[in-house]
C-alpha cells in the first residue's frame, strides 16, 4: 500500500452532516461536510485521548466534534475549541489532526492520502465508460484468483511480451517505493494487534509543523529496483 495518492472515500451521495468511518491504507479516517456542503476528510483519531471522531458529531461551525470531551476540529484538521480550557483560551498548537486534501468527482469524494505540496500531486485519473466496464471485469475475476498477492520475486512467473505493461506497472512500483511512499504493513498490523499505537498517514501540513500528537505510519525504507521477470516469447 503506497500513500501519496488520491484515494475514493465514499460517493458524494452518502456524506453528510453525519461523520463517516473509513478505513483505507490499514488506516481509519472520518469524512464528513460542513454546513456549506464541503467534504472534509481528517484521521479518526483525536489528539487528545484517541477517541474516535467519527463517533461524533458535526457542528454548526463546520467542525466535528469529539465525542469523548468534547474538542472540535475544523476541516485544516485543527482543533477550534476545548470546552475544558474555555472560549477565551486558544487550543495549543499539538491540538490538530492529520487533515487530507479533498476533491469530488465522478459522484466520489476523492481524498489525497499523503503529505505532498499541491504542486507536486498527481491529477486524479479521468474515467470513461470503457476503462470502468474492463476494471468491474478485473475485479470479478481477480476475486477469485489465486494465489491473490503478486509473487514476492519476480522469477516466480513467466511474462509474454503482451504482459509489458504489468512490468511497466511494477516498475513504476518500485519508483513509489524509492521515493519512501511504500507503507511497512506488517509494522502496522503489529501495532494495531498490540493495540497500542495508532498512526496517521501524514498530510501535507506535517511539512510544514512537527507539532503532532500521533506518528506518522511507519514506511519501508527506499530500496533499489526488484530484479526484472523473465519476459519470453512463447513458443
Ligand atoms: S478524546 Fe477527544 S476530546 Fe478527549
Amino acid at each position: 500500500m503506497y500513500i501519496n495518492f488520491w484515494y475514493p472515500v465514499a460517493r458524494s451521495q452518502d456524506l453528510g452532516r453525519t461523520p463517516l468511518k473509513v478505513r483505507i491504507l490499514a488506516h481509519d479516517l472520518v469524512a464528513f461536510r460542513d454546513q456549506a456542503g464541503h467534504a472534509a476528510v481528517l484521521s479518526d483519531t483525536c489528539a487528545h485521548r484517541g477517541a474516535s471522531l467519527s463517533a461524533g458529531k458535526c457542528k454548526e461551525d463546520g467542525t466535528v466534534q469529539c465525542p469523548y470531551h468534547g474538542w472540535r476540529f475544523d476541516a485544516r484538521g485543527v482543533c477550534t475549541r476545548i470546552p475544558s480550557i474555555g472560549s477565551k483560551t486558544r487550543p495549543p498548537p499539538r491540538a490538530r489532526v492529520d487533515a487530507y486534501p479533498v476533491e469530488e468527482r465522478y459522484g466520489i469524494v476523492f481524498a489525497f492520502l499523503g503529505d505532498l505540496p499541491e504542486a507536486s500531486r498527481p491529477p486524479i485519473m479521468a474515467v470513461n465508460e470503457r476503462n470502468a466496464y474492463i476494471a468491474s471485469q478485473d475485479i470479478r475475476v481477480m476475486n477469485t484468483v489465486q494465489p491473490r498477492l503478486t509473487p514476492p520475486s519476480r522469477t516466480k512467473e513467466l511474462m509474454m511480451p503482451a504482459d509489458k505493461c504489468i512490468l511497466q506497472y511494477r516498475d513504476k512500483l518500485d519508483e513509489f517505493r524509492r521515493q519512501g511512499w511504500k507503507l511497512d504493513m506488517p509494522a502496522v498490523q503489529a501495532a494495531r494487534a498490540r493495540g497500542d499505537t495508532i498512526f496517521a498517514i501524514p498530510c501535507p501540513a506535517r511539512r510544514v509543523t512537527r507539532a503532532w500528537v500521533l506518528d506518522e505510519a511507519p514506511r519501508l525504507a527506499p530500496a533499489s529496483s526488484e530484479t526484472s521477470a523473465v519476459l519470453q516469447v512463447a513458443g
